[in-house]
């Protein structure tokens, strides 16, 4: 007699399941997933999450987590890369859709990473805003420091979106919008397109148009501290900008004034 093996129900490793898509652009989307019960993460950090290619083995990348700590599920802010192995295939997700998520938390962008400031600035290119999607929904940033600046920039105007509705509703959380009046300065920019405020991040911190337009002094290592994430090119020339103004690097296992990441791997690197 033969048997025939029936074959085994293909589960995903780590699978969450998808409970929220939003198409922002053709280029950008945001996603939710349910929280593993013992995933715990420190807001800013990032993990592993992707999908099984064709031959059944996973394809993961690093994503940044762009919900706050508090928060039941887990978001994401993604790019969409047209012939990208994982994000070609990511974009198309629907609700009840399974990713992979492993749950191991890291990052740089953390709290504990930087000495106790007066000021937090928040800089950020393109999807380098995930991490910071988190930090601006955790009272933790409101609680270590009396302002928080979160400089965004984007080719266009439709690529702050994103952003833009993140800072809108937090105003108006009942949660936490108390704790952020006031203290949140929002400055998103363009620089293919026009908008009210213009110009890379680099030229309008160099220039101090951002001080005079939000009316505040200028950076120094007493007072301020930052946190940075962008392409490779960005966090190179940011980081320059810092050290003019006497911020130094720190880390997890020794905290400064300032701290990067990278918000993708591009080409060549
Ligand atoms: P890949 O083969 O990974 O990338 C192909 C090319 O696309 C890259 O060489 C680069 O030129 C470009 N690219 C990749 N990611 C981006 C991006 N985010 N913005 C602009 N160009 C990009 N991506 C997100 O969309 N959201 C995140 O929150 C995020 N967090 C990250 C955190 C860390 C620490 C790192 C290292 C990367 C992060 N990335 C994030 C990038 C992500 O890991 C993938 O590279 C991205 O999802 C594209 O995957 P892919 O397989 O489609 O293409
Ligand atoms: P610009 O339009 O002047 O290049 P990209 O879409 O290429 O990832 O860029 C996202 C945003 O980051 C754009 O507004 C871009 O400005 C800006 N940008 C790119 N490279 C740098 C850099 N080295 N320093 C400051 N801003 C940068």
């Amino acid at each position: 007699m033969t048997e025939t093996a029936i074959p085994p129900v293909k589960t995903l490793p780590d699978a969450q399941t998808v409970t929220e898509v939003t198409h922002w652009t053709d280029r950008l989307f945001s996603f939710r997933v349910t929280r593993p019960q013992t995933l715990r993460f420190r807001s800013g950090e990032f993990v592993m999450i992707g999908l099984l290619d064709d031959n059944g083995k996973p394809l993961l990348r690093a994503y940044s987590i762009a919900s706050p700590n508090w928060d039941e599920e887990l978001e994401f802010y993604s790019i969409k890369v047209p012939d990208g192995p994982l994000t070609s295939r990511l974009q198309h997700i629907k609700v009840g859709d399974e990713i992979i998520l492993r749950p191991k938390p890291v990052g740089t962008l953390v709290h504990d990473a930087l000495l106790p400031g007066k000021r937090v600035w928040f800089l950020a290119t393109g999807t380098g805003i995930a991490p910071f999607a988190s930090l601006m929904r955790d009272p933790e940033t409101y609680e270590k420091f009396d302002e928080v600046v979160m400089m965004h920039t984007c080719r266009t105007v439709e690529e702050l979106e994103y952003g833009r509705q993140l800072v809108e509703n937090l105003i108006n959380d009942p949660l936490i919008g108390e704790m952020v009046d006031g203290k949140l300065k929002y400055y998103p920019t363009t620089t293919r397109e026009e908008f009210h405020h213009m110009g890379r991040i680099t030229d309008n911190l160099e220039s101090g148009k951002v001080f005079e337009d939000l009316g505040i002094a200028p950076m120094d290592r007493e007072h301020d501290r930052a946190m940075v994430c962008g392409s490779l090119a960005f966090n190179k020339d940011v980081m320059k900008v810092l050290e003019g103004f006497g911020l130094r690097e720190g880390a997890n296992s020794e905290p400064r004034e300032y701290v990067v990441e990278k918000a993708f791997v591009g080409d060549g690197i």
